[in-house]
C-alpha cells in the first residue's frame, strides 16, 4: 500500500464502509495482529488454528458478537467489533463494579496498516459505527470500551469520537489485552431531539455482508 502521508486525504472526506468479516478475511487478520502497533493491545494467537476458533462461530452467525471489516474506499482497512455486554458475565461484573449505564454495548478496533493511522480515520470509523449501533441495538443506554492507560492512540481515537473518561483504575479481568490499568470510556445514546450527527454519511452496514447505499 502505498504511503501518502505528505498530504492525506482528510478522513471526514473518505468513505468508511462496514462489512461482516468473512473466512477470506482470516489471513488480513494475521496479518493485522502481528503489527507491532497493533499487537501490544490486541492480545489474540493467530495461527489459522486459533483464529478459525475465535471468529469461525461468529462468522457462521453463532456467537453473538459482531465483526466487521472496516473499508476505506472499498479497501479493507480495520476490524471493528461489538458484542453485549450482558452477553459476558465477567465484562457485565466488572462494569457494574465500577457503575456502569446499562444496558450497553462494548466494541473493539484496530487499524491495520500503520501508514493510515494518526489521520483521524479511527476515531471517523468508531464515531460512523456507533451511528449504526444505536439502530441495530435500540434499547442499550450506551456503548463502553476498556481501554489501557499506556493506549494513547486509542483513548484519544474515543475522545475524539465522543466518548468520555469515566473510570480509572485495574479491571478485574482475564483477558491479556486489559492488562495493568486501564480506562473505561463513554458514550451515552444521543438523546432522541438531538441532532442526528453523521446521519447523512456514506457509511453503509448491512447484515448480510453486502453493502448498503
Ligand atoms: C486505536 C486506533 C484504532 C486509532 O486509530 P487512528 O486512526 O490512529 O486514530 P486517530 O487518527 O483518530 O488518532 C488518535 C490519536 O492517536 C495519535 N496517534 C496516531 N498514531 C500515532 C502514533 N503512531 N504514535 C503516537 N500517537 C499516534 C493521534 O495523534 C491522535 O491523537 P491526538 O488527537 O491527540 O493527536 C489505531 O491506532 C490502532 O489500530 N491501534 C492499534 C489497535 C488498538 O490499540 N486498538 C484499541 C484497543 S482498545
Amino acid at each position: 500500500m502505498t504511503d501518502s502521508r505528505d498530504e492525506p486525504t482528510p478522513a471526514e472526506d473518505q468513505s468508511i464502509r462496514f462489512r461482516h468479516l468473512e473466512r477470506g478475511d482470516m489471513p488480513l487478520l494475521a496479518d493485522w495482529f502481528t503489527r507491532d502497533h497493533v499487537a501490544p493491545w490486541w492480545q489474540e494467537p493467530c495461527d489459522p488454528a486459533s483464529l478459525e476458533a475465535r471468529y469461525g462461530p461468529t462468522i457462521d452467525g453463532e456467537d453473538a458478537t459482531e465483526v466487521f471489516i472496516i473499508e476505506l474506499d472499498d479497501t479493507p482497512i480495520g476490524l471493528i467489533q461489538r458484542y453485549l455486554v450482558d452477553d459476558d458475565p465477567a465484562c457485565s461484573r466488572t462494569l457494574a463494579a465500577a457503575d456502569a449505564p446499562t444496558p450497553a454495548a462494548g466494541i473493539d478496533y484496530l487499524i491495520g496498516d500503520p501508514a493510515l493511522t494518526g489521520r483521524g480515520l479511527g476515531a471517523l470509523a468508531i464515531d460512523r459505527f456507533l451511528t449504526h449501533t444505536w439502530r441495530r441495538y435500540p434499547t442499550i443506554a450506551a456503548v463502553l470500551v476498556a481501554v489501557q492507560q499506556a493506549n494513547r492512540r486509542s483513548w484519544r481515537a474515543l475522545e475524539k469520537s465522543g466518548f468520555h473518561r469515566f473510570w480509572a483504575g485495574t479491571l478485574a479481568s482475564d483477558d491479556p489485552s486489559d492488562h495493568g490499568p486501564s480506562y473505561l470510556y463513554l458514550r451515552e445514546r444521543p438523546q432522541p431531539d438531538a441532532a442526528p450527527s453523521q446521519e447523512q454519511d456514506e457509511t453503509t452496514l448491512s447484515t448480510d455482508g453486502h453493502h448498503q447505499d
